[in-house]
């Protein structure tokens, strides 16, 4: 458990996040699946992404670490070897799902499961279409729940037509296409974040996009190339949201990655009418830029549609922003939320109740009424480190003492969110 009681904080002063936990993962694997070292920096050192590290060692990649960079030393999909030991993917639902699409085109036999959250995650979505290209793997419930027996082996191309907008989805069916045998065509409902289409190009090799379909050549190789891991916008977002939920703030976010696939919650401060502006500061395949944030006062909103998957991983703490607006905030199309480290739907509402919130629950989202002013209490993470870290930054905004329990879950995404929550916390105004 973790009291965190605040007296009239202010967020001030400037603050690096950690790096994208997104493309830490894909960085791992694409370095794992090219030839050469690669090297990485600004590598996420969280739960998570330590998870994919140990996966891919235990199928015999060379994996260390040298003064804060990581160095990969691939050898190709066919240098990947059978794992003599389960793949264990932890909480990571990235790791988990994206490895699946690696391992169904792989020559070999091996186990994947992961912690309690993972084996309650449904992974048909995944496992149904890579054994329709030919894939063996089998589990729990026909297949759907870990842990899951895979044996790959030759992959027939595939059209598929995606049922969830997930990027999990599309990056397994992704990594398997590129070890098939012709052209995989992948058409998604809404545009999901593209960074493993961008981690392909990074490392040599070829992927196309016309509107929602995307298609990718089986038998490519990859060359090994450098990766910078900007910061992670979903990290930042719970500052973001202190920043503008206190009076009196002034706070710059640097080198964040600013991805439009992941921008969202950026749409939605401005649409609540936050006082924050970006500005861009390189042009690369994953631009990064320089967040700064005012306190204002809010306006509810509503959000639903093609928003979702650009903000998918923000909503906890949007609704905990849209306790503070004015007027009543509509979040809906996010059934999704339903299948993340926990029921994130629930697990919102009846937290943020237990700290005094008018919130309800709905089939696809939640409503929200505000402003109200929250009280402290006692509140539980479930487990899922999003709502650990919501749960904690509702505290600069109560009188008494928020009690978080399970707040380690943190660790998952941001090691060190404590420490940075107490230096924004503590820096004296300009
Ligand atoms: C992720 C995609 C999202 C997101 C998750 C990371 C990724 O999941 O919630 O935290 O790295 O591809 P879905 O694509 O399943 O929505």
């Amino acid at each position: 458990m973790k009291t965190l009681q605040f007296k009239n904080p202010s967020v001030q002063g400037e603050l690096k996040v950690p790096g994208d936990k997104s493309i830490s993962h894909r960085s791992i694997m694409f370095g794992a699946i090219s030839e050469g070292v690669t090297k990485v920096t600004g590598f996420l050192k969280g739960d998570d992404c330590l998870s994919t590290i140990d996966c891919f060692r235990k199928m015999g990649v060379n994996i260390t670490e040298k003064n804060d960079e990581i160095l990969i030393e691939g050898k190709g999909f066919s240098g990947l070897q059978e794992p003599n030991e389960i793949l264990y993917t932890g909480n990571s639902g990235t790791t988990t799902r994206l490895l699946l699409g690696i391992l169904a085109g792989l020559p070999f036999h091996s186990v994947v499961t992961g912690d309690e959250s993972i084996a309650k995650r449904p992974m048909n979505r995944v496992t149904d279409p890579l054994k329709q290209m030919g894939a063996k793997i089998d589990g729990r419930d026909h297949g759907n729940l870990t842990p899951l027996s895979v044996r790959g082996g030759t992959l027939k191309p595939f059209h598929y037509k995606l049922p969830v907008a997930s990027a999990q989805l599309k990056s397994a069916l992704i990594l398997a296409g590129l070890q098939s045998e012709g052209e995989t065509v992948i058409v998604e409902p809404e545009k999901t974040r593209d960074h493993t289409e961008k981690m392909i190009r990074h490392f040599g090799g070829e992927i196309s996009r016309e509107e929602n379909r995307i298609k990718v050549s089986g038998n490519q190789a990859f060359q090994a190339k450098d990766v910078h891991v900007p910061g992670d916008i979903s990290s930042a977002a719970f500052f973001l949201t202190a920043a503008a939920i206190t009076s009196g703030s002034n706070l710059l976010l640097k080198d964040v990655g600013i991805n439009e696939t992941r921008t969202g919650i950026i749409d939605v401060l401005k649409e609540m009418q936050a006082n924050v502006s970006v500005s861009q500061t390189n042009n690369d395949e994953e631009p990064l830029g320089d967040i700064s944030m005012t306190s204002s006062g809010l306006k509810s909103c509503e959000i639903g549609g093609e928003l979702i998957p650009r903000l998918i991983d923000e909503i906890p703490i949007i609704a905990l922003l849209a306790t503070q607006a004015d007027g009543q905030t509509v979040i809906r199309d996010a059934e999704e939320l339903k299948v993340k480290e926990t029921n994130r739907i629930d697990a919102v509402v009846e937290e943020l109740k237990k700290l005094g919130a008018d919130i309800h629950a709905t089939d696809d989202g939640m409503i929200i009424n505000g402003p109200v002013k929250l009280h402290g209490g006692q509140a539980d993470s479930r487990g899922d480190h999003r709502i650990g870290m919501m749960l904690a930054v509702a505290s600069l905004i109560t009188e008494d003492a928020v009690h978080v329990e399970n707040p380690e879950c943190i660790s998952v995404s941001y090691p060190s969110f404590f420490e940075d929550l107490s230096y924004v916390t503590n820096q004296v105004r300009n």
